[in-house]
């Protein structure tokens, strides 16, 4: 396999977040989001870690766009962090907050590195939450005076905008799990909170288009491969269940196709959160979607979990091979997203924006030797090879992530970086993968 193989105009690159990396959570005027919130509550995250200083991508912007530079790599995913725009969530804006950005575009620009927004990774902002945040339907405009002001601000020097990340896991590990922030439990409060992140994950997107009618909008969706345990009845509407949540419940709405209660029926109850001319409002025409896969899942039937009735078979328990995250490593799983969402929705363009592995990492002789992380991406990367060669519209592939860092409720334990970051001196050091994935985007 050759970079060459993908064509020309294939876009590579690396995803990171705002609130895994940027640190200064403070600083500047920057509001607290529910994350800031979150980690500051006993036993939320392993050891109590959080990521006040993260990275310090705040302050070392430019020596990180520096090593995006040094290692051939053309395109930067970064996510804005809304409390700093908007300290309180909405009303007024904090100059500082968008001039950071402004500065980490800017950085992008000069070094070549073409810079891919995400528009909201989680970090709501706290004076929202109070107001209810995801569940108050109040966030559509909220949400769209925040896009409209980010879009405002970069959008002569920005063309590729996306506008969620990943959903399904804010609102299910936010709002039905409480295992992230906020923190809530229950199947109402996931409900309203899918409906309306639904609706402003169109909503966003109209703002985009009309502000910069030239831009490439996307946005992105987790999504897993899921198998039934077996062929027995039970597991196998156990698992078309799983993949109403995991994998039809954003994109579907979308594209009119309404949410997919037909598959999965107690999604029915999302109807009290609709109002009369929502079905329409939920949908916008995409120019790209993003696609995150990082595994697959063994689906069985499960008469004690609530309204799913189903659970995984841990991978662990297959003695299937993991990473850190205790997530099978499974190549093929990438392969078969990509024909399933082509075959199932037909779509004119397709970017993997996230893909990557935590794996440990080893110093030997002053360098990181990360033998597996490499592994897994080339093998990963030749399943979209594989996709792409079979007819599916692939036209970008980004590695999650460039950076070792907060890995949400894990905290620091799993690093899933192309480098190294010693978070006690902010030292970074290039691992052996990201010498790797140098060599092959640059088609060496
Ligand atoms: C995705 C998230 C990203 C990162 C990776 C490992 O679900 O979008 O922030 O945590 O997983």
């Amino acid at each position: 396999m050759q970079v060459q193989d993908f064509g020309d105009s294939f876009y590579w690159g690396v995803s990171s977040a705002a609130y895994q990396t940027e640190g200064a959570y403070i600083k500047d005027g920057k509001g607290l989001s529910i994350w800031d919130k979150f980690v500051s509550e006993k036993g939320k995250i392993y050891q109590n870690q959080h990521a006040n200083t993260a990275c310090d991508f705040y302050h070392r912007y430019a020596e990180d766009i520096g090593i995006l530079k040094q290692l051939g790599i053309d395109n930067f995913r970064f996510s804005i962090s809304w409390p700093r725009i908007f300290p309180e969530g909405s009303g007024t804006v904090n100059q500082k907050g968008l001039d950071f950005y402004k500065r980490v575009i800017d950085s992008c620009l000069e070094n070549d590195i073409t810079p891919w927004i995400t528009l909201y990774h989680w970090d709501l902002p706290l004076a929202l939450s109070h107001k209810g945040g995801w569940t108050n339907r109040d966030i559509i405009g909220w949400f769209s005076d925040f896009v409209d002001t980010c879009s405002r601000a970069y959008g002569d020097q920005v063309n590729h905008w996306m506008v969620l990340n990943e959903p399904l896991v804010f609102t299910g590990a936010g709002y039905f799990l409480g295992i992230h922030a906020p923190g809530m439990q229950g199947l109402l409060p996931f409900l309203s909170t899918v409906h309306h992140a639904a609706m402003c994950q169109a909503a966003g997107g109209r703002v985009l288009r009309s502000n910069l009618p030239k831009a490439e909008i996307g946005t992105t969706f987790s999504c897993t491969m899921v198998e039934p345990m077996s062929n027995h009845h039970k597991d196998l509407s156990a698992t078309r269940r799983v993949d109403a949540l995991l994998n039809r419940l954003f994109i579907e709405p979308a594209l009119g196709l309404g949410y997919p209660v037909d598959y999965f029926h107690s999604l029915h109850r999302i109807e009290k959160y609709m109002r009369p001319d929502d079905e329409i409002a939920l949908q916008f025409e995409f120019d790209f979607i993003g696609l995150q896969n990082y595994t697959r899942e063994i689906i069985r039937h499960s008469f004690f979990t609530p309204y799913i009735h189903a659970r995984q078979v841990d991978a662990e328990k297959r003695r299937v091979p993991t990473t850190l995250m205790r997530w099978e490593v499974y190549p093929e799983s990438i392969y078969h997203i990509l024909k399933l969402f082509h075959q199932r929705y037909n779509l004119d363009k397709i970017i993997i924006t996230e893909n990557g592995a935590a794996f440990k990492d080893f110093w030997r002789n002053g360098k990181i030797e990360d033998p597996q992380r490499k592994h897994y991406l080339k093998q990963y990367i030749a399943q979209c090879l594989r996709a792409k060669q079979e007819g599916v519209p692939l036209a970008g592939y980004f590695v999650w992530t460039l950076t070792d860092n907060f890995e949400w409720a894990e905290g620091y334990q799993p690093t899933f970086g192309l480098v190294h970051v010693d978070h006690s001196t902010q030292k970074r050091t290039i691992k052996s993968s990201g010498r790797w994935y140098s060599k092959f985007v640059s088609g060496l």
